[in-house]
């Protein structure tokens, strides 16, 4: 087929072949494809023809270059007016080479890397045949009990969207027509999915406009300001209405307050499911709703193939709507040179060479490096070579380190941590290894398998955790401690007295009661990735030096959550002068503040901040404010500190977080070394939502913070002056 201007196509398309290009379909409904692809969401003949199929506009969930060049060269065998297929899937933190999960990639505050990671991505998945991926996930998140918070970066706006950028440049880079190493990005759930009630997925999100845009939109924003070329809607509600349905957030805000022209995909299946939300009588409705809403591709459900026909002879729907939707996708494939080449970067050979290639590989691991977090260290790490170690715990010789959406990986081609520990030792015989349970459950043997292998040993290792099927897209726990079980393994292993080191690999802040108060150290492993057991190993040991810092809360326990950092002070706060005994905002049983802070995170080396100092006690919105501190490595070794600035508005029109981060800087010392940090502080940083959505700042009373988390800072007052 020789390529035509986008406008002729859409004048040559049927209806039918219009309508049919907004469908998404999952793997098994195309010819040439060897087997189902990834399927994220529930499968139900979808009632559709095969003229459907073959003017299907895009297909979800495949990748492999073969597969993805047989069912585009079908798929041009059968489509009238040959135009190809969009091969969309869920490239997240990796594709063969897999990087630790974004709440791991957040806690290495690291946007270089972040970027690099999604870089990479981009050059495997694009080789390996995908053209977008839905990615990345932006939503903010405050309650742990969500399967999906190992997806976002954390409860802060200004580090999501830092975030959301980095990761679309690395996606997209910065020529997505020239550059066929790169793929589409599109961000995702729009809006506010991370704030389901409760926790639980695809639950009610209730939260004021205010809230919106002051919390939930700046990272989509930030996305989108970034070049993102498309957004997927949330499954939830906002403010009573379904998102695929919501024309308010759809059309009047992303669409005509935002400009954003590229393509809304609804989530698999959302638009269907307005009616069982309760805003659609029928998928008639449903399609009439999300159409109206802006949405443009209607992922696996056919009320659009059903409906739109008659809602157009009807007069409920105008062509022009679809004629829109149809030329967005038209302009993406155009941009991506499908017409040019549909099979684009797709090629087997290089496949082999690039995909999880060695340099990728150093990459992963450099990341997973600086994802860990050290929550807790009595001086029992580094661990030493010629130590006697024991590697117990269901994640001793697991695989399952990838985590939640790491699909295209493998977990053959991984090192255990067990082995991983054993390369470090001096005497690796003298190593001892057991699971001593499973995830949640456990066997005699099992138990006295433990019993054994911890009896010779100098230090116990347990690694322990959440399986990646215990987090993720429908994967939320009303319980986020470790299994029971394996709170068992602890209490028997402490019996024997010797030092224990808990290694944890989870997709969510846990409740670490039974872990934290009973271990000598606790690294925070998260899903670490491909290189996941080497990089714990070097961490272990001392070859890495631990700097991951938490971009979201641990709870003291689940009944705290949500519990986030950015929070406000309430009228009757704990520790205020005037406070009472009984008559203020706390619990009876739990303190108020998390177990971990945002921004928190151990090394081995230690840092002294001194001499924290404004330039000036006022600032005007001409004049900026520096905002200066020294930080002294004390330790013995070289490590990388996180420096925080946050800000608090004293009195604003409407209430202002206790404390807001504004700024951040990594520096590397050595040790002894010592170096001013300085930041700047604009007016515009002071600037937040009021009551009537403007967006502006009040003049009046500051306090700047800065220091080594939301928890441990220095306080600086000032006045901005109008
Ligand atoms: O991209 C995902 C989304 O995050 C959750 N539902 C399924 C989609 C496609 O796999």
């Amino acid at each position: 087929h020789e390529k035509l201007p986008m406008h002729v196509y859409l004048e040559r398309m049927t209806l039918d072949e219009k309508i049919a290009q907004l469908i998404q379909l999952a793997v098994p409904f195309f010819e040439g494809a060897s087997d189902a692809g990834l399927i994220t969401g529930p499968m139900a003949s979808l009632g559709i023809s095969e003229q459907t199929v073959h003017n299907a506009g895009s297909v979800l969930g495949m990748a492999g270059a073969q597969e993805t060049i047989n069912v585009q060269r079908k798929h041009l065998e059968n489509n009238r007016l040959g135009i190809p297929l969009l091969m969309m899937a869920d490239i997240v933190h990796g594709f063969k080479t897999i990087f630790p999960v974004p709440l791991a990639i957040g806690c290495s505050w690291n946007l270089e890397l972040a970027e690099l990671s999604a870089e990479i991505a981009a050059k495997e998945a694009s080789v390996s045949g995908v053209h977008v991926t839905y990615a990345p996930m932006v939503d903010l998140v405050r309650d742990p009990r969500w399967g999906r918070v190992m997806e976002s970066t954390g409860e802060d706006p200004y580090l999501n969207s830092l975030f959301a950028r980095a990761f679309v440049r690395g996606f997209q880079g910065s020529d997505l027509a020239g550059d066929q190493d790169r793929v589409a990005a599109c961000v995702k759930h729009f809006a506010a999915y991370g704030a389901a009630e409760a926790g639980r997925d695809y639950n009610t999100v209730d939260i004021s406009p205010r809230q919106l845009r002051e919390f939930y939109l700046p990272a989509y924003k930030a996305a989108l300001d970034e070049g993102c070329e498309m957004v997927m809607t949330a499954f939830n509600t906002v403010d009573g209405i379904p998102a695929t349905g919501n024309e308010p957030l759809m059309r009047k805000l992303l669409r005509d307050e935002w400009g954003f022209d590229g393509i809304l995909i609804s989530d698999w299946g959302a638009v269907k499911e307005l009616i069982a939300h309760g805003i659609a009588a029928d998928e008639s409705e449903a399609a009439l709703k999300a159409i109206r809403a802006g949405v443009d591709i209607e992922m696996m459900t056919a009320c659009y193939t059903h409906h739109l026909n008659e809602l157009i002879s009807n007069g409920e729907v105008s062509e022009s709507l679809i004629d829109e939707s149809v030329l967005r996708i038209l302009q993406l494939k155009d941009k991506l040179g499908l017409f040019e080449n549909p099979y684009r970067a797709a090629d087997p050979v290089r496949e082999q060479e690039i995909v999880f290639s060695d340099a990728h590989r150093a990459s992963a691991l450099e990341l997973a490096h600086k994802s860990c977090v050290l929550l807790k260290n009595d001086g029992i790490l580094p661990l030493k070579p010629s130590q006697r170690i024991a590697v117990i715990g269901p994640f001793a010789r697991s695989g399952d380190l990838l985590g939640p959406w790491s699909w295209t990986g493998s977990q053959d081609a991984i090192i255990r941590l067990s082995e991983a520990i054993r390369g470090k030792l001096i005497n690796p015989a003298v190593m001892t290894v057991a699971d001593g349970c499973g995830i949640d459950t456990a066997t005699e043997e099992q138990w006295s398998e433990a019993a054994t292998a911890a009896q010779e040993a100098d230090v116990i290792v347990l690694a322990l955790g959440e399986d990646s099927d215990m987090s993720g897209e429908a994967g939320c726990r009303a319980d986020i401690r470790l299994p029971q079980v394996q709170l068992e393994l602890i209490r028997r292993v402490q019996e024997l007295g010797k030092p224990i080191v808990a290694v944890l690999f989870n997709g969510r802040p846990l409740d670490l009661h039974g872990v934290f108060e009973e271990s000598n150290a606790v690294l925070e492993a998260w899903f670490p990735g491909s290189e996941g057991g080497l990089a714990v190993a070097d961490l272990l040991f001392g070859d890495a030096n631990p700097s991951g810092r938490l971009t979201m809360s641990f709870p003291f326990s689940v009944g705290q959550v949500p519990v986030y950092y950015n929070a406000f002070n309430t009228g009757r706060p704990q520790g205020a002068a005037d406070a009472q005994v009984r008559y203020v905002s706390q619990y009876l049983d739990i303190p108020n503040e998390p177990l971990l802070p945002f921004g928190f995170g151990l090394s081995y080396a230690s840092f002294e901040y001194a001499d924290a100092a404004l330039s000036s006690d006022t600032m005007t919105p001409e004049q900026t404010l520096s905002v200066t501190v020294r930080v002294t490595n004390t330790g013995a070794v070289a490590g990388v500190e996180t420096v925080q600035l946050y800000v608090r508005d004293v009195s604003g029109e409407v209430v202002r977080p206790v404390k807001e981060l504004k700024g951040f800087r990594q520096i590397e010392l050595q040790p002894g070394e010592s170096r001013e940090v300085a930041f700047e502080l604009t007016e515009e940083q002071l600037r937040y939502y009021h009551s009537d959505l403007s967006h502006s700042s009040d003049a009046g009373a500051f306090v700047a913070f800065v220091g080594a988390s939301s928890r441990d800072n220095a306080s600086l007052p000032f006045r901005l002056v109008k």
